[in-house]
């Protein structure tokens, strides 16, 4: 078994993982600074430390408890803002990241699972999107995501160090056992701004763009489970414990829903019509993006339990 320490285990991906490797025997402790991370996704059954990877005092000390593992999932990630603010995306992401690398080899940490993104591929150049893919982030909060693996890999070349580099598609989703109640809050990702419309915290739901050439005219995304995302890191760590190389690896289900059919799907599952806008297209976003997960298959023989978008929804709605 392995001692993990979760770094923004507070928050929404990072509660799951916490879960998801208690359930499967690991000891873990979590480090987060509460920003976006809620005290109500803490486990009791984890150690609870208070602080921020800016704080490289702090950080040390944590990571000196004696550690297998660590699990990175402390970052911003809201595109628009990264695209107005690179400023704070440098600092949280990138020096925030370097500062957990430093503190990894300062105490003899030796494996890291990160939490990336699919944001660094970019606009698609074909389709399902494979990790061979071109990496053209089209956003500074991707670029950051990009710039971290590549530290990785340097050190994983220079250093006793090894990653895996976990590429999620759109996560959403809940803990299906009711177990973490912090529901994200401000969010500005589709599926949290549906359930607010469906809740009566606001008003409506402005839908991207009609005229994309997909089967509906709205965007496609590929939508995967955060606790299918969670057993992926429990994987991770178990594959790099015992001696995988460093790799990095897409997480999606392969299947694309579009941006209606999420919210039909939401409207079966609350019983009653959204109120629902169709305005312009936002600036930047993909026509379909689909991921190939063949390669977290065969490298962790890992696979998505969640493929159908309105059994997925069910697990949002049940933490109103
Ligand atoms: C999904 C679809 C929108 C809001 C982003 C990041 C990505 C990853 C996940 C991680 C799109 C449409 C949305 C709304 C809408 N980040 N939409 N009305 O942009 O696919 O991915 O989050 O940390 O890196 O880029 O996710 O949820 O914002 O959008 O019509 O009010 O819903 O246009 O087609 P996206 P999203």
């Amino acid at each position: 078994m392995a001692k993990v320490l979760v770094i923004g285990g507070a928050g929404y991906i990072g509660s799951h993982v916490v879960k998801a490797l208690l359930k499967s025997g690991h000891g873990v402790a979590v480090y987060d600074n509460l920003s976006t991370g809620q005290k109500i996704n803490l486990f009791k059954e984890a150690e609870f430390i208070e602080g921020d990877i800016l704080d490289t005092a702090a950080l040390q000390k944590a990571m000196s408890g004696g550690f297998d593992a660590v699990v990175h999932l402390a970052a911003k990630k809201a595109v628009g803002e990264s695209m107005e603010k690179p400023e704070i995306y440098s600092t949280n992401n990138i020096c925030g990241s370097l500062n957990i690398l430093n503190a990894m080899v300062g105490c003899g940490v030796r494996n890291l699972v990160f939490s990336s993104s699919a944001a660094v591929y970019g606009m698609p150049e074909y389709l399902p999107i494979d990790e061979k893919h071109p990496f053209h982030p089209l956003n500074y909060y991707g670029f950051t995501k990009l710039e971290i693996e590549k530290y990785m890999e340097w050190y994983s070349r220079l250093k006793d160090f090894r990653y895996m580099a976990l590429r999620y598609f759109n996560a959403i989703g809940y803990d299906a056992e009711g177990d973490i109640r912090g529901r994200e809050i401000g969010s500005q990702n589709l599926l949290p701004i549906v359930m607010d419309v469906a809740a009566g915290r606001r008003e409506k739901l402005s839908v991207f763009g009609r005229d994309y050439e997909t089967r509906d005219g709205t965007c496609i995304r590929d939508y995967v489970h955060v606790s299918d995302l969670a057993r992926a890191h429990v994987l991770a760590i178990e594959k790099l414990m015992a001696g995988a190389e460093s790799d990095s690896l897409n997480l999606g289900t392969g299947k694309g829903t579009s941006v209606d059919e999420m919210i039909q799907a939401a409207e079966k599952v609350v019983g009653r019509k959204l109120n629902v806008e169709y305005a312009g297209r936002r600036a930047g976003d993909p026509a379909v993006l689909v991921a190939s997960y063949d390669k977290a298959k065969k490298v962790l023989g890992w696979e998505p339990a969640y493929t159908d978008v309105e059994e997925i929804i069910r697990t949002t709605w049940n933490i109103e």
